[in-house]
């Protein structure tokens, strides 16, 4: 039972990668923390870790995001709180095929885990923050926002969606005392690439983040109230790029950045 005397947060993906992060630097501020993912055994096997690292009360809700019922109970967890003051909407995935070759039930995952869930613990937690006046809700969205490629238009598409219902949350809560942040980071060493079995061994060192150094921006973006978070110079710099250019010349560059993209995997 989480009591109301420390700050909660509720990470969901946080078995691996950025939502493991999230969790050990939320631990370490002294947050209870509400963890959700898949792998069980990797979860529960982090908590110990979690505890040492300053997690006053940890709770583990194993469930599918793409599932109605499991997304449904992680979400009624949510008004039973004291308190929420993070919500970190990080579960994610991809796969790697166009999309006349995906199973179409992979397809509805996607849109799933990283739209409709998004969307519905959001609204739940809204109603505890707005209740205590304050709160914070990190959507982990990509730079794959900002660069529609093909092999991953669902993957592009969804993230589109989780940064533009970011941005117009922010709208709406201006005045609430709740932050809220899209987080779009480019490449993290993480089980995000392994687990689609894409090897990106040739990939130059310097592309890629750690995901400590990507939730320490985004909690230090945060404190700052931007609404944008995109970790890294050159990251930036694609996605201006990738925005503002006109998409003759967008759509133009795409195949060459294929091209690269194929000599980086093993
Ligand atoms: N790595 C990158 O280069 C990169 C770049 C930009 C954005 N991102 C985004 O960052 C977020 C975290 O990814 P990551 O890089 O940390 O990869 P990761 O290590 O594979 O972590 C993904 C997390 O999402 C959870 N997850 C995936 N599918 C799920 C489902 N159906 N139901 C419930 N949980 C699910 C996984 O937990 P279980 O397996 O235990 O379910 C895992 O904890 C994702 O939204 C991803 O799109 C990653």
């Amino acid at each position: 039972m989480h009591s109301g005397d420390k700050p909660i947060a509720l990470i969901t993906g946080a078995t691996s990668g950025i939502g493991a992060a999230f969790a050990r630097r939320l631990a370490s501020a002294g947050c209870s923390l509400i963890l959700t993912g898949r792998r069980e055994e990797k979860l529960r096997s982090s908590t110990s870790e979690l505890r040492a690292g300053g997690a006053s009360q940890i709770d583990v809700l194993i469930g599918d995001l793409a599932d109605e019922a499991h997304r449904s109970a992680i979400a009624k967890k949510i008004p039973t709180l004291p308190r929420l003051d993070f919500l970190v909407n990080n579960a994610g995935f991809n796969i790697h095929a166009n999309v006349e070759e995906a199973d179409p039930q992979q397809l509805r995952s996607i849109i799933d885990v990283h739209c409709t869930a998004t969307v519905e613990l959001t609204h739940a937690a809204l109603g505890v923050m707005k209740r205590n006046g304050r709160g914070a809700i990190v959507n982990v969205s990509s730079l794959a926002s900002f660069t529609p490629g093909s092999g991953s238009a669902t993957y592009c598409a969804t993230k589109a969606f989780v940064t533009t219902f970011t941005e117009a949350l922010y709208l709406e809560l201006s005045d609430s005392g709740i932050r809220v942040q899209a987080l779009c980071p480019g490449w993290v060493r993480s089980d995000f690439h392994t687990r689609r079995g894409i090897m990106l061994s040739n990939m130059p060192a310097f592309l890629w983040m750690e995901a400590d150094y990507v939730v320490n921006e985004s909690l230090h973006a945060l404190e700052r109230k931007k609404i944008l978070c995109i970790p890294k110079f050159r990251f930036k710099l694609i996605a201006f790029l990738c925005r503002h250019l006109p998409r003759v010349v967008y759509f133009s560059l795409m195949p060459t950045f294929r091209r690269l993209r194929q000599g980086w995997k093993k």
